[in-house]
């Protein structure tokens, strides 16, 4: 029998090592060590990490790469001067140029093994010129990367009457959840109000919600309350999230501890935006000065299903990023002391497994009968994988190589030493 591929010689992210993976029809079909069988195409994994691909939990397709458009940067770096920005630039975005960026950051997530992505869409504009692109678009990726879109009132939905109609065309245009806004509503009783009136949306059409949430350093902030409680009462538990969630790591240990329970009780899950919120969050402060991410360990410690999100790259509210979703579980590593071996690989789980789990992606992981998608990596597990931040070497989807990077690898001059240094081989050194 002649398969479609095989993997030879793979590391899992769960520990086992030395593991064939086998591919027939765009599904694994065996995953065990030595697979006896042949391959139109075999790929010698050499003991690194094969994992499943990806995940963005939360990014936002309509305004990434636009950085500098219109002359302007976000000069204080604050969320307020971010969202101003964009409101500027939304009229006068063209329909040709948003789809060539939103395509060129799909060629360059493909390209880092990032497969699927949740991006919100501006729903603010009543030309819902963001909302048509990203359903095209969402289509013209499909055989490579899965796009979920949220239709996203970035201005509130009481910022105007056309609001609520927009987000009801949105999603009979195919947008696909219900986004929101509620801490930004003009007050806390109308942010509660529009909690209310978007997860009854939801749960008149069997509609996945995603709000952000909270985003402030205000401790009295906390209409994750709400949504949490809207979540039970309309029975949405597992199909509703709250993004950033930022207020959260200003409250007291108190009154944080009991808002967790409740995230945990209503089966709501959490996503926080590491990258983007680091230097979003705290620009108020003096010294010290607070790190803006939520409470990710105790909220994975209460039984909440938490994702990260890269949330932006090259945009009005943050200047870099290169759709690595290594560099943002790197950063929740370090936001949230997370750097034990446990706390590590929770955050590698927080933007591969858990992601998908929350945007309800089906057939994903390594195991015989989902869709053969994965990455392997110049690492040879998930902390290795956050520490090095390593070369995508293969990334496959359905069984079809759709990307392949060169390792990395330095050569050396140094009298008495090798002649080259590959970063993923040398790890600590005994007695
Ligand atoms: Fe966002």
């Amino acid at each position: 029998m002649s398969l479609d591929l095989i993997v030879r010689n793979a590391a899992l992210a769960d520990g086992r090592a030395g593991i064939d993976l086998a591919v027939e029809g765009g599904r694994f079909v065996a995953i065990a060590p030595a697979v006896a069988a042949a391959a139109r195409r075999e790929i010698d994994a050499a003991g690194r990490l094969v994992t499943p691909p990806f995940v963005d939990a939360h990014f936002h397709l309509d305004a990434t790469l636009t950085l500098g458009l219109g002359g302007k940067v976000n000069e204080s770096g604050t969320l307020a001067e971010g969202i101003r920005l964009w409101s500027e630039l939304q009229p006068h975005l063209t329909a040709e140029a948003l789809r060539e960026r939103a395509l060129a950051y799909c060629d360059l997530a493909a390209s880092q093994g990032l497969l699927a992505i949740r991006s919100h869409v501006d729903v603010s504009d009543d030309a819902l010129t963001g909302a048509e692109v990203l359903v095209e678009v969402k289509r013209q990726v499909a055989p490579y990367l899965d796009l979920q879109l949220v239709a996203f009132p970035q201005m509130g939905y009481f910022s105007k009457p056309s609001v609520a109609e927009n987000i009801r065309r949105a999603l009979a245009l195919g947008v696909d959840a219900v986004g929101g806004i509620p801490h930004l509503e003009p007050t806390a009783e109308l942010g509660r109000d529009s909690i209310a009136a978007l997860c009854g949306i939801a749960a008149e059409r069997g509609l996945l919600v995603d709000m952000h949430c909270d985003e402030t350093d205000d401790p009295a902030s906390r209409q994750v309350e709400t949504l949490a409680y809207e979540t039970r009462r309309l029975g949405l538990s597992g199909r509703v999230t709250g993004s950033h969630l930022c207020s959260l790591h200003s409250m007291d240990n108190f009154y944080a501890a009991r808002l967790i329970g409740q995230i945990a009780a209503a089966g709501l899950a959490a996503v926080a935006n590491p990258l983007a919120n680091m230097v979003l969050q705290g620009r108020f402060d003096s010294y010290p000065k607070r790190r803006g991410m939520t409470r990710v360990p105790e909220l994975m410690a209460a039984g909440c299903a938490v994702a990260l999100g890269h949330d932006s790259v090259l945009d009005p509210w943050y200047p870099l990023g290169r759709a690595d979703m290594l560099d943002v579980a790197h950063m929740a590593v370090h936001a949230g002391h997370m750097t034990s071996q446990a706390g590590m690989r929770a955050c590698f789980a927080a933007v591969t497994e858990t992601p998908a789990r929350i945007l309800g992606l089906e057939r994903y992981g390594i195991a015989v009968g989902c869709h053969a998608d994965f990455v392997i990596l110049q690492a040879r597990d998930p902390v290795e994988a956050i520490r090095l931040r390593p070369a995508r070497l293969v990334v496959v989807r359905r069984g079809r190589v759709v990307a392949e990077t060169a390792p990395a690898v330095s050569r050396l001059s140094l009298a008495g030493r090798p002649d080259s240094v590959d970063p993923a081989t040398i790890g600590a050194i005994g007695l």
